[in-house]
């Protein structure tokens, strides 16, 4: 296969795949990576394969609901961000870096996987970290997201494998990553359980998987600010989902950033001979 997707596996069965490219030009342009184990085929297009399980009709009401969001806002999406955070006093490269990339705790050529990686802000900030050398792998279910982050990723010659993908059936084989990253989208994610046992099966023994999203911090609730960001967004009225861990990813860290608006998990993986 295409050495391109050959760390794909198949999201409904995680069996390998075969790629069959069609027509003229690059190989991996356009082309069907299949199955032979469960017979699914994914169709790639643009060089961008195509593995949303199950089909996008499918995905429970709330996946829905927020795809079309993010389809509706993919291209303003950095600008009103980057605004909105420098309204609460925060320059968001060094803020990302600081709550979500040093937990990571990445070395020269790690292996990384970024789940529901948006328009891809996290990504150099993660390849200064690995390395021109290492393949940083992204995902999400918004295709107008991902075109975001691909043309980001092209411009700063990044190297970055993008797939289309739900975080609740990840297309990749188990405990491969040194480091699972996704945050901002697992309070509006249809299964929040599965798509956390998928980046805690994705990741190697030692590996560290960190989890962010809005969420008031003890006791923010009954401040001026707390009380004004739950009135304007509902979601930062979640409550970190650390008890949805699966049993082997360890103990759960909760950690509070961002002015106290928002949590960041962190576990890493048990090694066998702990
Ligand atoms: C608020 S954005 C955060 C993007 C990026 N991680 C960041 O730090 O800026 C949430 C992202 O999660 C993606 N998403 C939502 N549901 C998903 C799912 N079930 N599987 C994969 N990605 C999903 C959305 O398409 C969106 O790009």
């Amino acid at each position: 296969m295409s050495t391109q997707f050959s760390r794909l596996r198949c999201p409904a069965c995680t069996a390998e795949l075969s790629f069959s490219p069609i027509g003229e030009g690059p190989a991996a342009a356009r082309g069907t990576l299949a199955c032979e184990a469960c017979t699914s085929d994914y169709e790639v297009r643009h060089g961008l394969p195509n593995l949303v399980y199950p089909a996008a009709e499918a995905l429970p009401e709330m996946d829905r609901a927020f795809l079309s969001q993010y389809e509706r806002v993919a291209r303003s999406y950095d600008r009103t961000l980057r605004l909105l955070m420098l309204c609460f006093g925060m320059w968001e490269p060094r803020a990302r870096r600081r709550a979500l990339i040093d937990p990571l705790e990445l070395s020269p050529s790690d292996s990384v996987l970024e789940v529901g990686v948006g328009t891809g802000s996290n990504l150099p900030l993660i390849a200064a970290r690995v390395g021109p050398r290492s393949t940083i792998h992204a995902m999400d279910l918004s295709p107008g997201m991902l075109a975001v982050a691909r043309a980001k990723a092209a411009r700063r010659k990044l190297n970055v494998e993008f797939a289309l993908a739900n975080a609740a059936h990840l297309p990749y084989p188990d405990s491969v990553f040194d480091a699972v990253l996704h945050f901002g989208g697992i309070n509006t994610f249809g299964d929040k359980e599965g798509a956390i046992a998928e980046m805690v099966r994705v990741a190697k023994p030692g590996a560290r998987v960190v989890i962010g999203d809005e969420g008031l911090a003890p006791g923010r609730e009954h401040t001026r600010v707390g009380k004004w960001v739950v009135k304007h967004n509902k979601l930062f009225s979640n409550k970190p989902p650390e008890e949805l861990f699966p049993a082997a990813a360890g103990t759960v860290q909760v950690n509070w950033t961002w002015r106290g608006l928002f949590y960041v998990l962190r576990v890493t993986i048990p090694t066998d001979d702990r």
